[in-house]
Formats: C-alpha cells, structure tokens, sequence
C-alpha cells in the first residue's frame, strides 16, 4: 500500500534574481513501513520536498497525497499523519526536556496527562530519562537529535519524516540512531523518509534510494540496484554510484564531532 504518492510535485520561489525551481515535478510512490533514503547534492530540493509533504510549504505545481490525505485539501490530515525532524531545530534553550516533549504533545492535541504520560514513554524508548529535567540547552548533539526524534514521535505518526537526522553525530551515536530508526519501524510500522549525505549511512538503513538532482529524481532503486547499475556490481560503493549518477561527490561537510 502506498501511504506517500506524489506527481509532477513541484515548488517554485520567487527572488529578486528570478524564480528559483527548487523542486521541478517529482513522482514518487512510497510503501508503507518502508525506510525510504531521499538522497541529492545539497540544493538538489530534499528539504524543500519534505516541507512540502509535511505541509509546512505550500507546493506551486502538481499533488501529493499522504496517509490517504491530500496536501492541499485536507492539510490537517496530513500533519496528524506526520511527525518531523527538520534540518536545523529552533527551540527554546530555557526550557526543560519534558517541558519541550509536553509542550509538542499539546500542540498536537494530546491532553495533558496523555502527554506527559507520552513524554514519559519516548524518553524511556530514546534513553532520555535521565534528561527529563534539563535544559535543553545543556544536551549533547546525540542527545539533542534524539530529543528531536522523540518530538517527531509524541502524536504517533504514521511517517516520520527526518531531514539529516544525523549529521555532525559521532559515530556511535550515528549508529545508535540507525538502531532506533529500525526499532521504531519494527515496533510501530513507521514509514521513515529520511535524507542524509552519508552515504555509508544510506546503504545501511535504507530500503530503497530516491536520488535527486537540481529539483527532479534522477534515480531510484535498492542500494544494491544502484552500486549494480551505475557502479559496476553489488559489492561496489554507494559512493561511486552517486558519483556516477550526480556527477558529484557526496561527501558530507566535516563537522565537529559530538558526544551522546
Ligand atoms: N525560501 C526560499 N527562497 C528561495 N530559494 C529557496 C528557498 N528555500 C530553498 N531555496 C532554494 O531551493 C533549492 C533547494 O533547496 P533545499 O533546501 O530543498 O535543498 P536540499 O536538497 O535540502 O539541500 P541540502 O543538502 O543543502 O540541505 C536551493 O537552491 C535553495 O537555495
Ligand atoms: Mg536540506
């Protein structure tokens, strides 16, 4: 069953130097519980897409349903059937860890006790319990990323959308939230679209890649498909893949790395 199908998606910014074409049509049918990688060159339209999706940015071409639910028409369905985890998260750095999960439980119509009842259980899933009373100024980036996960999750959403959920993590902190994006699918069913430009990160936890370039897709497939298709053979990398395919390297910017 397809719980994401879009056609001729598309999203267009005015600017003083002229229309910016973020995202120029794209067709794309997700499966219900599948761990979709959106992957591209920075500005190919990854973040643009999952505002679009998520409702936050209106599309300026073609239609998208989600859970069942048009974009356009019926934009509270979709965002109940959404949960989140933007690029760069703005939050209150006064505020403490329960405050931050009871606060997007309220906003997502849970009563209170629900709520905190909720915040209780994801922090105990995520390993936040010993975090429940700090600032959230105070968290790690692992930390931090995983509060991020937790917000996304407080309304129980079908699809999880997560744009570079683990950038400038560590590497065991990198592979812990590979092994909570599995659980999360395995316990609860949860479609992931995720982005990253790891590569590596891709090819582990991915079901299928969507390659996108310059606001179109310009390929798709398992990564085993497509190390066989552009890079000669299963055991090759992904990485001479999205080469052969972006005509760019993927390699992600250096970032410091951070403690869980
Ligand atoms: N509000 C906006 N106004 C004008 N142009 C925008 C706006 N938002 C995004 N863009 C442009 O749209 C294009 C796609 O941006 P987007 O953020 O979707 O890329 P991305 O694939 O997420 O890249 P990255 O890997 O760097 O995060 C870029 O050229 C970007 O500059
Ligand atoms: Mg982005």
């Amino acid at each position: 069953m397809a719980i994401i199908s879009t056609a001729g998606l598309a999203r267009t910014f005015p600017s003083k130097a002229g229309p910016v074409e973020a995202v120029r049509g794209i067709d794309l049918t997700v499966r219900a519980g599948e761990i979709l990688g959106f992957l591209g060159p920075n500005g190919a339209g990854k973040t643009t897409t999952l505002r679009m999706l998520t409702t936050l940015l209106p599309p300026t071409g073609g239609a998208a349903t989600v859970a069942g639910h048009d974009l356009v028409r019926d934009p509270a369905a979709v965002r109940r059937a959404c949960g989140y985890v933007a690029q760069s998260g703005g939050v209150d750095p006064n505020i403490s860890v329960r405050e931050e999960l009871v606060t997007q439980g309220r906003l997502y119509r849970l009563g209170k006790a629900q709520a905190a009842l909720r915040a209780g259980e994801l922090a105990a899933d995520l390993g936040l319990c010993d975090l429940l009373d700090r600032k959230t100024s105070t968290l790690s980036g692992g930390q931090r990323r995983r509060l991020d996960i937790a917000m996304g999750l407080m309304h129980r959403p079908a699809v999880l959308f997560l744009d570079e959920p683990t950038t400038g993590l560590d590497p065991g902190s990198r592979t812990d939230l590979w092994d909570l994006v599995r659980r999360i699918r395995a316990d609860h069913g949860t479609t992931v679209f995720l982005t990253t430009h790891y590569l590596d990160e891709a090819d582990a936890l991915a079901d299928r890649l969507v390659i996108v370039d310059k606001g179109v897709i310009v390929a798709e497939g398992t990564p085993t498909d497509l190390k066989t298709q552009y890079a000669g053979g299963p055991d090759a990398s992904l990485q001479d893949a999205f080469l052969a395919i972006t005509g760019r390297s993927a390699a992600p910017q250096e970032s410091t790395p951070v403690a869980v």
